[in-house]
């Protein structure tokens, strides 16, 4: 059977050069129509191998594209239960979805939360682990303390805390979020730990999925659900960044050890008319060459051969790998932070519309305050504009920045209408920059 769909995707920003349509071909199985939905509204300027078509078709603010099924199940722009009488999706699609699938939606953030573990560590109790002092990591790093994951606590436990109190700030029942979104590097399962995050929430009517990209996993995370908003008609997503690098930290290295900590922040991210959207501008980037740099590889363990190698075929079973502890370049790795956050948040801007003297806050993922500071210098924001609390936490991946913003928005550092110019960045490596407007 073939079926058609069509769907209409405007870029969001809210500079477009002209509301001209073009034309996106785009030939899928419809079970992939969400997808292509959502990522043909993520097209930015700023992501490498996009910038021809994509910097067209973003700026131009309007693609079209169309779904041609071959499967006889269709997942298409417009919100049917059913086509010829099938069940459409493995979910209940008997709901109606909260928002007809209309595109070009935008959003805007509403709540915010996080979470800690209970047990903290001061720089004076490092120096009892491995030699160093207070001294040595406040003037290098910033941090005094961080927390850590001890007993029944876990990443799963901090997440589901954490996006609790985003939904109670933003007044959304668990039953009317349609995605959760785990931004993490160290989820409690191999297999992903959103899903259950989502159910213990009680977030019945949302689908969850696990977003791992290190300490900009948070952004991603965040950039990906205003695509959902604006490509799939989504109303509520609850976007979590949560991990525990303390599990895959070398207690015995102090050049490493002394760095991070535990924790998880969320926010809840709602469809709202284009005009009044929120989030301005964004710039995300990969360099898997600088992989080498920062990461805490598999490595093979042993177990028993159960086929002995005596024909020339290599090792079955396959043995099951471990992650070893987190190595890190630190030289380089602030080389690449204070050289690459500075023009993702000029892209950023650019694609906001924005200058930097527009920021209300500077809001970097938490790593070294002299990383912050330095880039901060560079983009001439004053340093009360800074969020930070990397003092108190550490770095916690892809925590920090949530944390950071719900204990800024609770102090009431952060106001409704605050633009905040958000950069994360880290392992893989990646890095990204989100300008945005606080509720
Ligand atoms: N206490 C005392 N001395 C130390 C410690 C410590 N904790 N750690 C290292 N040293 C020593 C080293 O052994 C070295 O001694 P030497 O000169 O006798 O050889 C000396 O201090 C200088 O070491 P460097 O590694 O060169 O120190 P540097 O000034 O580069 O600071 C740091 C290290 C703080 C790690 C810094 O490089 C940094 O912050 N880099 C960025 C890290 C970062 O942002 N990581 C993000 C990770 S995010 C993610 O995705 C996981």
């Amino acid at each position: 059977m073939l079926a058609f769909s069509h769907i209409i995707l405007r870029s969001q920003t809210h500079h477009l050069i002209s509301p001209l349509p073009i034309c996106l071909a785009v030939q899928t199985s419809c079970a992939e129509m969400a997808n292509a939905t959502a990522t043909a509204g993520m097209l930015s300027p700023h992501v490498p191998g996009m910038r021809t078509g994509g910097r067209d078709m973003a700026r131009l603010g309007m693609v079209r594209c169309w779904c041609r099924a071959r499967r006889g199940k269709v997942m298409c722009a417009a919100p049917p239960s059913s086509v010829n009488g099938d069940v459409l999706m493995g979910n209940d699609v008997s709901k109606p979805r909260r928002l007809p699938r209309v595109v070009g939606m935008g959003s805007k953030l509403i709540g915010c939360g996080s979470a800690v573990p209970k047990f903290e560590i001061s720089n004076d109790d490092m120096a009892e682990i491995v030699e160093t002092s207070d001294e040595w990591i406040s003037v290098r790093t910033g941090i005094h303390k961080r927390r850590v994951l001890t007993g029944e606590e876990s990443v799963k436990g901090l997440a589901i805390e954490a996006g609790k109190k985003a939904l109670e700030m933003a007044h959304v029942e668990p039953d009317e979020v349609d995605l959760v979104i785990l931004c993490t590097s160290t989820p409690d399962d191999l297999f992903g730990t959103g899903a259950q995050v989502h159910t213990a929430l009680g977030c019945k009517n949302a689908w969850a999925f696990d977003a791992t990209a290190a300490c900009s996993g948070f952004l991603v995370g965040l950039i990906t659900a205003t695509r959902f908003i604006k490509g799939g008609g989504y109303k509520n997503v609850l976007v979590i960044g949560a991990d525990s690098l303390s599990r895959y930290v070398d207690w015995t290295d102090r050049g490493t050890c002394i760095l991070f900590g535990d924790g998880a922040g969320a926010v809840l991210v709602q469809a709202t008319a284009a005009e009044e959207d929120g989030f301005l501008g964004f710039d995300v980037h990969s360099d898997g060459q600088g992989y080498r740099h920062l990461n805490a590889k598999t490595s093979v363990g042993g177990t028993k051969e159960v086929i002995p190698n005596t024909n020339g075929s290599i090792n079955f079973p396959p043995k099951k790998p471990a992650f070893s502890f987190i190595r890190m370049n630190g030289k380089e790795v602030f080389r690449f932070a204070v050289s690459s956050v500075p023009q993702s948040i000029v892209a950023s801007l650019e694609e906001a519309g924005l200058t930097n003297s527009d920021i209300d806050w500077l809001l970097l993922h938490q790593a070294n305050w002299r990383i912050i500071d330095a880039v901060a210098t560079r983009l001439q924001i004053p340093s009360e504009k800074i969020i930070s609390n990397l003092a108190n936490y550490g770095n916690t991946s892809a925590a920090s920045i949530p944390l950071a913003l719900d204990e800024a928005v609770r102090g009431g550092k952060v106001k409704g209408g605050d633009i905040i110019a958000a950069s994360g960045f880290g392992a893989g490596l990646t890095w990204g920059s989100a300008v945005m407007r606080w509720q």
